[in-house]
């Protein structure tokens, strides 16, 4: 089986790309593992001015892999466990102070969105669908999302997101303040790269401590670790069981 993250240095651009795309790029614990070593490679490395996130096939990612939820959830869920490889990927992009750009296209599920939401500058397809589908999947918010997304888009339309799960298209994620550009989708990749470099270019401790300023990394990584509890704990749970099997059953799930 090839690689399903890539990583490709150029130019002081780290690219990761998704490379799982028969799975629509659905993330798995290996792949969450790659994902926190570049990203800690983006903090750590002098070379790497810029980290980008892109994939390959027609979706960005379909979220967490839901075998893997599966899995977890039938050996007890694991509650909040922080060295599980997600929140090595969270705790690394919490502390990421180098600029994040993201290419999207199709569908950005879950992870796939709550990732936009610790990029600095996100491309989206006009024609991207976008969404937060945790409650269709007796979960919860993750990522610092619980906080993140009301911030940026507002509560009501963000509890819709969370509750409803039903997806936004690209250009309302650009006219909501959740994207910098949205552009046709055969021209996402060169717009994002076109960001990437220009951010490249930029003076490399002004914009570290300017995006420093900008957040605030340990408060994130306390809610992201609440947020696990929560998530820990549904993930067992006799509704979220029904969810996950729904999903491999290619039916709607009973929530009775
Ligand atoms: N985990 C595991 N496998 C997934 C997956 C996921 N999150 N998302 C998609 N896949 C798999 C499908 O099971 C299917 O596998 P198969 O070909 O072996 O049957 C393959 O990827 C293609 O997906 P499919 O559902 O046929 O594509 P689609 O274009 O009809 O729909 C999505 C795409 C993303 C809308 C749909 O796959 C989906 O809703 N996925 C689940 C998203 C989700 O809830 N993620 C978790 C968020 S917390």
């Amino acid at each position: 089986m090839s690689d399903p993250i890539l990583t490709h240095f150029a130019d002081g651009i780290l690219t990761v790309t998704f490379a799982r795309a028969e799975k629509k790029n659905a993330i798995t614990q290996a792949m969450y593992s790659l994902l926190a070593e570049a990203t800690r490679r983006a903090r750590t490395d002098d070379a790497v001015r810029v980290l980008l996130f892109k994939a390959e096939g027609d979706s960005f990612s379909a979220g967490n892999d839901i075998a893997d939820f599966i899995a977890i959830g039938a050996q007890g869920g694991g509650g909040q466990v922080v060295d599980a490889p997600v929140f090595q990927f969270l705790r690394a992009l919490s502390e990421l102070d180098k600029p994040a750009v993201a290419a999207v296209r199709g569908r950005a599920v879950g992870i796939g969105l709550t990732l936009l939401l610790h990029c600095d500058m996100v491309v989206v397809a006009e024609d991207a669908l976008l969404s937060v589908p945790f409650i269709n999947l007796a979960l919860a918010p993750e990522a610092a999302s619980s906080l993140l997304l009301p911030t940026v888009i507002g509560h009501q339309r963000a509890f819709e997101m969370f509750a409803l799960g039903e997806p936004i298209d690209g250009r309302t994620a650009l006219a909501w303040g959740l994207a910098n550009r949205a552009v046709a989708s055969a021209e996402v990749d060169t717009v994002a790269e076109g960001l990437a470099a220009k951010l490249a270019a930029r003076a490399p401790n002004s914009i570290r401590k300017t995006k420093r300023l900008m957040r605030d990394t340990e408060a994130l990584w306390t809610l992201m670790q609440r947020e696990g509890e929560a998530f820990g704990s549904q993930m067992s749970s006799p509704e979220a069981m029904e969810a996950f099997m729904a999903f491999t059953q290619k039916r709607a799930p009973d929530f009775g």
